[in-house]
């Protein structure tokens, strides 16, 4: 079912979302197929259940040929449960994200190049993968939402922060290349 996605602003996007305890169950199925409807209905690359107002550690996401993300490279689809990520290097990476959370805006945020993540999916079987670039983007900035984090609060130039039909500019000047 496609469900409401909460926008910046409404306080339950800062909370520290709670760990699944039972995994599978058709409560998280019900939950998954919920956020896969809503993200792929909103044209997103990823969301995670605090957008839908569930406060509970499960993130979905994928990249197919997405037309906010033109020129990303594919990204599996993935329902990770309880994830947890781990930077594999110091290396950092600044590029331009969304969130359905901020809609219409647009920003340049540093994440970390090179991660691990692990978690299980719905069925509790265990996911375990070494990602870089758009992948470890994009489930760096969803995990981000499980601890009450949207990705303004991560941008060190707020200079570079704006609406989707305004930043092509900005996008030259600030090029992270
Ligand atoms: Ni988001």
């Amino acid at each position: 079912m496609i469900r409401a996605v909460l926008r910046m602003g409404n306080p339950r996007l800062l909370e520290v979302a709670r760990p699944v305890e039972a995994c599978p169950s058709p409560e998280l199925d019900d939950l998954v197929t919920d956020l896969l409807d809503t993200m792929r209905h909103l044209d997103g690359a990823g969301l995670a259940a605090p957008q839908i107002g569930v406060s509970l550690r499960v993130v979905v996401f994928e990249v197919k040929s997405n037309p906010r993300y033109p020129d990303a490279a594919p990204i599996p689809l993935t329902m990770l449960v309880n994830p947890v990520i781990t930077p594999l290097a110091d290396d950092i990476l600044e590029d331009w994200e969304g969130c359905l959370s901020v809609p219409g805006l647009r920003g340049l945020v540093p994440r970390y190049r090179h991660v691990r993540y692990t978690g299980t999916d719905p069925q509790g079987q265990a996911i375990d993968r070494t990602v870089s670039g758009f992948h470890a983007r994009v489930v760096q900035h969803e995990c981000d939402h499980l601890d009450g984090v949207l990705y303004p609060r991560r941008m060190r130039n707020m200079e570079c922060f704006g609406f989707e039909g305004e930043v092509a500019a900005l996008r030259t000047q600030f090029d992270p290349g």
